[in-house]
C-alpha cells in the first residue's frame, strides 16, 4: 500500500447492523464501529510476515470446518470484476464469501459489461465500491491495474493478477500450502520452473520466498528466465544474491536450461559451491511448476519447441526425494498425468486450500476478524505525481499506458541519491536522461548532487536535454557548458 490512498480516500469502513457471536472454534468477529481503517491487498508486500502467519492460522481454522463460519460476513458482497479468464482464483474467492455468509457479484465476462462502452477501470471500481459490494477481487490484464483501482476504492481492492506483475493471493495459497506440508517456509530450498518470464504467481512467490529467507532454485524454460526487474528487485529489498547453479541432480527436469540459484541468506556457505559449476543444487523442498504464458508471449519467446516437463521419472531424482510437487494451475502438459498418484503431487490439494486461505484473506479484509499480529508491511511507500511532461514509464503493459485520464503518472523514489524512481503503478524503474524542477524550471543531469533538493512533487523526467528544452527548461549551470 501507498501513502497515497488517492482521490476518493476516506471510504467509510464501519458497517452497520448487529453482529451475531459465531459458534463453533470460532475467530473473534469485529463489530463496525471496531474496524481497521480499508486495506488493499495489491502486492504481496502489502501483507507483514506476521499477518501471514495470523491468516496462516485463521486459514488452518476454516479448513477445520468450512461449513461453521458462516456468521462471519452476513450481509457483505464480493464483487469479481475478471478482465480475464479465472478458474480457481474466481471461484475459490466466491465459495470462501459463500461460506463466510456473504454474497457475491460476478462479472467475470467484463466484455458484456460497459467496458465495450468505453467505461474506464477507475469509473468501473467507483461504481462497485459505491454502495454494490464491500470488497473488490479484480484481475486485469494491465500491470498496475490494481494499484490503480485501489487509489478509486472505498472499499478494499484484492488483486486477482494484473498482467504478468503479480497475483499475491495465489502467493498466500501457495505459501500456505508449504507452511502446511513443511511446516516452515524459511530456509526451504524451492524450485520455479517453466515460465518465469510472464508467471505472476512466479513473481509475487520470488518476493514471499525471500522475505520468509527461503532460497530459490530457478529452472527457466529457455528464453522465459525471471525478469532482470524482479532479479534487481530480489536483490535490492531482500539482499538476494543471484548465482549460477548446477543443477544436474534435479535429472531430467533441468535438463534444457541454465538454472540459476537466489539466495538471501548470508554469508553464503561456500563449502556448498562446486567451483565453475556454481551452487550445487542438491535436496529440494518443493518445485512449482508453471505452464506457459501464452496469451501474454510477443511470439519470439519460445526458442524452444519442447517446454520443460515433469514426468515420472524425473521424480525419481535423488534431489526431489522430499520435494512437494506445486502448480497454481491450469496446467498444460508441463506435469504428466501419471506424476498425479504420486504422493508428493499437492496441485490439487493446493487448489483446495485456496478457500479456506481466501476466507481468511476476505474476513480479515472486510474487517470482521482481527489478525492476532499485525506487523509492519513490508512495502509502505509514498507515491508523488509527475507535474509535467509525458508519462515516464517505459512500460507498455502498465495501465498508466492504457487508462490515460485516470492514472495519471506517479512515481515511487527507490533512491535519493542518486535518484531513481519507480512507476507507482506498475513498479518498473523509470529511466531519465535528464531531471527538472518544475518549480525553478531548471534541469539536471541525474547524478547532479542538486537533485536531492527539489521537492519530490516539483520532479520532472525528460529523456533527453532537447526534451526538456522543448518544454521551456533551461539547463542548470553544470551543464550549460555541454
Ligand atoms: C494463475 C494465473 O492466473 O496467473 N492461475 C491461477 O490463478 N491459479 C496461473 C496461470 O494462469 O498459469
Amino acid at each position: 500500500m501507498t501513502q497515497d490512498t488517492g482521490p476518493d480516500d476516506g471510504g467509510d469502513p464501519e458497517r452497520g447492523g448487529e453482529v451475531r457471536p459465531v459458534t463453533g472454534d470460532a475467530p473473534q468477529v469485529l463489530s463496525g464501529a471496531e474496524a481497521p481503517a480499508v486495506r488493499h491487498l495489491v502486492s504481496i508486500d502489502d501483507v507483514s510476515i506476521e499477518e501471514m502467519h495470523a491468516l496462516f492460522r485463521l486459514a488452518d481454522r476454516f479448513a477445520s470446518d468450512p461449513r461453521a463460519f458462516a456468521d462471519t460476513c452476513p450481509g457483505f458482497i464480493s464483487a469479481s470484476l475478471f478482465y480475464e479468464p479465472s478458474t480457481r482464483t474466481r471461484l475459490s474467492f466466491e465459495s470462501a464469501m459463500l461460506r463466510l455468509g456473504g454474497g457475491v457479484l460476478t462479472a467475470a465476462e467484463m466484455t458484456s459489461s460497459s467496458v465495450v462502452k468505453g467505461e474506464s477501470l477507475a469509473d468501473t471500481i467507483r461504481v462497485v465500491g459505491g454502495g454494490y459490494a464491500d470488497a473488490i477481487v479484480l484481475r486485469h490484464p494491465s500491470e498496475g491495474a490494481a494499484r490503480l483501482a485501489a487509489r478509486y476504492s472505498p472499499v478494499p481492492v484484492i488483486n486477482a493478477g494484473d498482467g504478468s506483475l503479480e497475483h499475491p493471493t495465489q502467493t498466500l495459497c501457495d505459501l500456505y500450502n508449504l507452511h502446511v506440508e513443511r511446516g516452515k517456509i524459511e530456509g526451504l530450498d524451492v524450485v520455479l520452473a517453466g515460465d518465469l518470464k510472464y508467471s505472476r504467481t512466479v513473481h509475487s512467490f520470488a518476493y514471499a520466498l525471500a522475505r520468509f529467507g527461503a532460497n530459490i532454485v530457478c529452472v527457466p524454460q529457455a528464453g522465459l528466465e525471471l525478469p532482470d526487474y524482479v532479479v534487481e528487485r530480489l536483490h535490492e529489498e531482500f539482499q538476494v544474491e543471484p548465482m549460477r547453479a548446477d543443477a544436474r541432480r534435479l535429472g531430467n527436469l533441468a535438463s534444457n536450461s541454465d538454472a540459476v540459484y537466489l539466495t538471501p541468506q548470508k554469508p553464503h556457505q561456500l563449502s556448498l559451491f562446486t567451483d565453475a559449476r556454481g551452487w550445487e543444487v542438491q535436496s529440494v523442498d518443493a518445485v512449482y511448476m508453471t505452464r506457459p504464458q501464452t496469451e501474454r508471449h510477443s511470439g519470439s519467446e519460445l526458442t524452444d519447441t519442447t517446454y520443460l516437463r515433469l514426468e515420472k521419472r524425473a521424480m525419481a531424482a535423488e534431489s526431489l526425494r522430499d520435494a512437494v510437487v506445486m502448480h497454481p494451475l491450469p496446467r498444460r502438459d508441463e506435469i504428466s498425468d501419471e506424476v498425479d498418484a504420486d504422493p508428493r503431487s499437492i496441485y490439487f490439494k493446493q487448489a483446495a486450500r485456496g478457500v479456506p486461505i481466501r476466507m481468511a484473506i476476505l474476513s480479515w479484509l472486510l474487517g470482521r476478524v482481527p489478525l492476532e499480529s499485525a506487523g509492519e508491511p513490508h512495502g509502505q511507500q509514498a507515491s508523488y505525481g509527475v507535474p509535467m511532461g509525458p508519462n515516464p514509464c517505459p512500460n507498455p503493459s502498465c495501465i498508466s499506458r492504457t487508462e490515460t485520464r485516470h492514472a495519471e503518472p506517479r512515481f515511487t523514489i527507490l533512491e535519493r541519491e542518486p535518484l531513481r524512481v519507480a512507476c507507482a503503478y506498475c513498479t518498473r524503474e523509470l529511466s531519465h536522461a535528464v531531471i527538472g524542477c518544475s518549480r525553478s524550471r531548471i534541469f539536471h543531469a541525474p547524478e547532479a548532487g542538486t537533485i536531492r533538493l527539489i521537492l519530490p512533487e516539483h520532479l520532472v523526467f525528460f529523456e533527453d536535454e532537447e526534451a526538456a528544452l522543448g518544454a521551456g527548461f533551461r539547463p542548470a549551470a553544470s551543464l550549460a557548458g555541454h
